[in-house]
């Protein structure tokens, strides 16, 4: 008789790590990949440094006998998490597997992410999120909103302490998008990824809109319009090429410094190009962005929310190899104003930094806050205060450099003197006043038709250069535009040591 020898202990354990590896199935992965979205692990192969990924919890499965759901058990749950290398430092992360119930969340499958951020936070080092799922596993009922809110306590216990990423990845609903809303930088997939509280079928039954589910909450809409994600990958491999870079910026805890990236460009580098790069006619734009690569090692600049409120620009540069947050007015998009927008796309990145010991870096050309009533009726007052407060509680070193204007209150909020920036530098064609020529003197001579030119030529003679507020000593050093490069690593050189702290509080009130 042939009678089959039992599987060995060690192919026991092959064969269940091949059924949780084999996720809802190869009819499932085959609709993932048609689609153009990879699988959970493939995209935790990428965004690891090779070999270096221990998953944990392989073998977790739910624990819920309704809707049939007791015979379909799959290794894992739907969920792959674990810890390993993202150029050569330790990140945790979890990746979201669509193929099994949609992604959708368990209270087992909560469980295990539970216990990756419990980790992440016990040992210093980021999290990352990778989102494809359709939100609480609807035969679980409670128990997965329980297992939402559990994440949703995590997130926010760990904000400020370790850096947090999510990636959208596929559709992504209900508890699925607040969990990424709470954490520091959220990335989309162009054509493969939404964000909705509720989907468009939902909308079309409660309000009789219809609207498809890209114009609802595709990359395009996230990245342009609600201002909700910072990036708009191509596709999947550039949505985790991009979570390793903007990590390679930040610290793996508030406790720590971001990393020194060694540089080969010359940090006493001089840029003649740049003594004439601002137009001598103060209405003419000019690309912010190109400054600051020609400021930054390699030329090179991560930015972070490129769609979202042009008239501001952020992002990351490195100088002489130290990471830096910039923060700058863009006077190629509405003249650099000042909006609702732009201040609360600027306050959340520089309180990001701030959080994690990243310095700051303020490029300043503002005409001044954007007037009219669509401004004032959505609360103008209380958003551009979100940038106004951030920057004036942060304490990390703060540098600003006027390139030209420096207009009424927006001159206050870009990192001026009195708000605590450590190191303030104008060029010499700086304008610092409490707004435009001709602005004031339609208020001066408002009764007064006479000379009205000469006013305008006056006001300007005396106020649109940066020598009054140098005299002050609102501006430390007016400088010639060539050595900017130079001045930035000096000073930031100078206040690596910088210890501040704003007074003891609970926290404080930002204006929300
Ligand atoms: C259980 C789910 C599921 C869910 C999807 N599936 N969502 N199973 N619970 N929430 C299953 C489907 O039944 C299907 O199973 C498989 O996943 C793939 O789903 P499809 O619908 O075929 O995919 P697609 O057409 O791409 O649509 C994806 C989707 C849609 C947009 C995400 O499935 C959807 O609208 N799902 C429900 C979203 C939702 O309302 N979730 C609850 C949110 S409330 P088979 O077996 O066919 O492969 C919530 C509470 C927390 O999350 C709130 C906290 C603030």
């Amino acid at each position: 008789m042939n009678e089959q020898t039992p599987p060995s202990k060690l192919e026991q354990l092959e064969q269940r790590k091949r059924e949780s590896e084999l996720g809802g199935g190869q009819a499932r992965i085959d609709r993932q990949h048609n689609e153009g979205k990879l699988t959970a692990r493939e995209r935790i192969a990428l965004l690891f440094d090779p070999g270096s990924f221990q998953e944990l919890d392989q073998l977790v499965v739910h624990n819920c006998h309704d809707f049939g759901l007791e015979n379909q058990r799959v290794p894992g749950d739907g969920v792959v998490t674990g810890y390993g290398n993202i150029r050569g430092r330790l990140v945790y992360a979890f990746a979201q597997d669509f193929t099994v119930f949609g992604g959708s969340l368990s209270e087992a499958y909560a469980t295990k992410i539970v216990k990756i951020m419990d980790l992440a936070m016990r040992n210093g080092a980021p999290l990352v999120g990778l989102n494809d799922s359709g939100g609480a596993r609807i035969q679980e009922g409670v128990m997965s909103l329980a297992g939402y809110a559990d994440i949703f306590l995590r997130n926010t216990l760990a904000s400020g302490v370790i850096p947090q990423i999510s990636a959208v990845m596929g559709p992504c609903a209900g508890g699925a998008v607040y969990s990424p809303a709470i954490t520091d930088f959220i990335l989309m997939v162009k054509k493969t990824s939404y964000m909705f509280v509720t989907g468009p079928d939902v909308i079309k039954t409660v309000t009789h809109e219809e609207v498809t589910k890209e114009k609802l909450g595709g990359a395009e809409t996230h990245n342009q319009i609600s201002g909700v994600a910072q990036f708009a990958a191509d596709n999947d491999e550039d949505c985790l090429a991009t979570i390793r870079e903007l990590l390679s910026y930040m610290p793996a805890n508030n406790m720590e410094e971001a990393p020194r990236i060694a540089t080969k460009d010359d940090i006493n580098r001089v840029d003649a190009n740049l003594d004439t790069f601002i137009p001598v006619n103060a209405n003419q734009p000019y690309e912010m962005r190109d400054l600051i690569r020609t400021l930054a090692d390699e030329g090179h600049f991560l930015e972070v929310h490129q769609d979202y409120a042009r008239n501001i620009v952020v992002g990351f540069v490195r100088l002489n190899g130290y990471s830096v947050g910039v923060v700058a007015n863009q006077p190629a998009f509405l003249a650099g104003v000042l909006d609702i927008n732009a201040s609360r796309k600027g306050a959340r990145f520089v309180r990001f930094c701030d959080a994690f010991n990243i310095p700051l870096l303020v490029l300043e050309d503002v005409p001044g806050f954007l007037p009219g009533t669509d401004q004032e009726y959505g609360g103008i007052i209380l958003h551009g205060a979100k940038l106004l407060f951030a920057l004036a509680e942060a304490t990390v070193p703060k540098v600003t450099v006027i390139t030209r204007k420096a207009y009424g209150g927006a001159y206050c909020v870009m990192n001026s003197k009195h708000i605590r920036a450590d190191m303030n530098y104008a060029y010499p064609t700086a304008e610092i006043a409490v707004m435009g020529a001709e602005g004031a003197v339609n208020i001066l001579y408002r009764h007064s038709g006479k000379d009205r030119q000469k006013k305008i030529d006056e006001y300007r003679e005396k106020f649109a250069n940066p020598y009054i507020a140098a005299e002050r000593g609102y501006v430390d050093e007016i400088i010639e535009p060539r050595f900017t490069r130079r001045k930035l690593i000096t000073a930031f050189a100078m206040l690596r040591n910088k210890r501040d702290k704003n007074p003891p509080k609970k926290h404080g009130n930002i204006p929300l």
